[in-house]
């Protein structure tokens, strides 16, 4: 039976036979042995598969045809390595190229690529130590985010991805329409959405948040974890068009509650990443950015910093003269901000709360002062923003206010007004950003790498 490379790691040398199905990594030969790596992708690690001079006489004409890609089966026995940092290595026996990889044609030879050009390969970067190590971690912290929610009594809701509402209100939605765009336009009729397929006009949704506050409303503790857009023209190493959010939604929890979920929930997912993922890890810490493996200890030891946005901006004022973005109470917290406090003010993540109301969605609860909202955005070194959630608005006429003096369209937002005027609860949630989570995680520098296709402005190819 085949075995994957991490399985074969785990039995002992003891001269067992095995087969090994993989890509090769490398070939190494010299006059009297010939070393195959051959990884699958199971672990970082590849097994080394060692031809000695009868094996490699009878495989020959295979081992020649066995360049770096080429998919191969490598029969042999399980035995003790010499080499130094792996316990087991195959002695072949016998050998066969499945599909060979013209070294000619081939992107991904032995040698350093930079993340630009891996970009543009995205259909065969996965195949590299970095991108298959990001996929195994991506894999581990989304069963990961499950196990913390299902843990604790939370049920998963599916929210939907096409929508009639704007669940933040900001306007940044990908229409979605089956009308024939090509032919309105040359009528130069006006577009009638009754017309359309949905009967109106439909958007891909940026946040599951309003449709899970439903479920939070009878099951109590809730959550989503699904694909979210945003048509906001946002180039940079944090932002795609296309991510995934995890969104917990909690009755009668109000924003104390939430902030201790949320500290909660982002240290449970860097142990798991330190424990179940410490190859991949260690790879990152030496690869991609020093010191990774010790931030993370740390940050699951230490309590997180909190202070007020009204805090915040005192502490930037002290020193203007260090962003370009000059701050002032009422400016929306710069990622050079954010930087700053979470690195020069607190050196580890930072809860910033009481955000004023002009700058934050309309569905947070209005402190009593009446102009801040009871938000929490929890923030870490290097990028900022990694969650951004609130207690929610749960007075009808308040809600109502804000919804009106925003300029929204109260009739799309009916239904969810309805949970307040039908047994209204407190009730706080959160969203985090899974590829934010991503980055911090495993150090990578851009967004567009912890995800396998990125969507992001003038960018959807694969
Ligand atoms: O702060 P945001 O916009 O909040 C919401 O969508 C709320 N409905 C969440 C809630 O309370 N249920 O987004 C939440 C998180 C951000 O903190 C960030 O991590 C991530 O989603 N995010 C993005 N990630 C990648 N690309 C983008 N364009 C993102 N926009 C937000
Ligand atoms: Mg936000």
């Amino acid at each position: 039976m085949r075995l994957t490379i991490k399985e074969l790691f785990e039995l002992p040398p003891d001269g067992r036979s095995v087969i090994v199905k993989g890509w090769i990594r490398t070939k190494r030969e010299t006059k009297s042995a010939v070393f195959l790596e051959v990884n699958d992708g199971s672990r970082m690690g590849n097994i080394q598969c060692v031809f000695d001079e009868a094996a490699a006489a009878s495989s020959a004409a295979e081992i020649a045809r066995a360049g770096t890609g080429a998919s191969v089966r490598v029969e042999g026995s399980l035995v003790a390595s010499p080499a130094s940092g792996q316990k087991v290595e195959v002695k072949a026996l016998s050998f066969e190229v499945i599909g060979e990889a013209p070294a000619d044609g081939y992107p991904l030879q032995k040698k350093a690529h930079s993340m630009e050009f891996l970009r543009e390969i995205a259909h065969l970067r996965p195949r590299t130590n970095t991108f298959g190590a990001v996929a195994r971690v991506r894999n581990r912290m989304a069963f990961a985010v499950h196990q913390f929610f299902q843990d604790r009594g939370f049920n998963y809701v599916h929210t939907p991805i096409i929508t009639t509402s704007d669940a933040e209100g900001a306007g940044e939605m990908f229409q979605v329409t089956t009308l024939d765009l090509d032919r309105i336009a040359k009528s130069g009729e006006p577009v009638d959405y009754s017309k359309d397929f949905f009967g109106k006009a439909a958007s891909l949704t940026v946040s599951g948040q309003l449709n899970v506050e439903t479920y939070c409303q009878a099951l109590s503790r809730v959550y989503t974890f699904g694909p979210t857009f945003r048509a906001e023209n946002s180039n940079t190493t944090r932002h795609l068009s296309e991510f995934w959010m995890i969104e917990p939604e909690v009755a009668f929890n109000d924003i104390a509650d939430n902030m201790d979920l949320a500290e909660d929930f982002l240290k449970s997912l860097a142990r798991v990443a330190l424990s179940d993922c410490a190859e991949d890890l260690t790879f990152f810490d030496q690869r991609i950015q020093n010191g990774l493996l010790d931030m993370l200890a740390k940050m699951i030891a230490a309590p997180f910093a909190r202070m007020t946005y009204t805090e915040a901006v005192k502490e930037l004022e002290k020193t203007p003269e260090a962003f370009e973005f000059k701050p002032y109470w009422g400016c929306d917290l710069q990622s050079e901000h954010e930087k700053f406090l979470t690195e020069k003010i607190v050196g580890g993540p930072l809860i910033v709360t009481d955000y004023p109301k002009e700058i934050k969605s309309f569905y947070m609860k209005l402190n009593a002062d009446g102009k801040t909202v009871r938000a929490m955005d929890v923030l870490v070194p290097r990028f900022g923003e990694i969650i951004g959630g609130s207690e929610r608005e749960e007075r009808l006429d308040v809600l109502e206010e804000r919804i009106e003096a925003l300029g929204l369209k109260k009739e799309t937002y009916s239904w969810y007004l309805d949970l307040r005027r039908f047994g209204t609860t407190p009730h706080s949630g959160f969203g985090l950003g899974f590829e934010r989570l991503m980055l911090y995680v495993t150090g990578m520098a851009n967004i567009r790498d912890v995800i396998p296709f990125p969507r992001a402005p003038k960018l959807a190819d694969f």
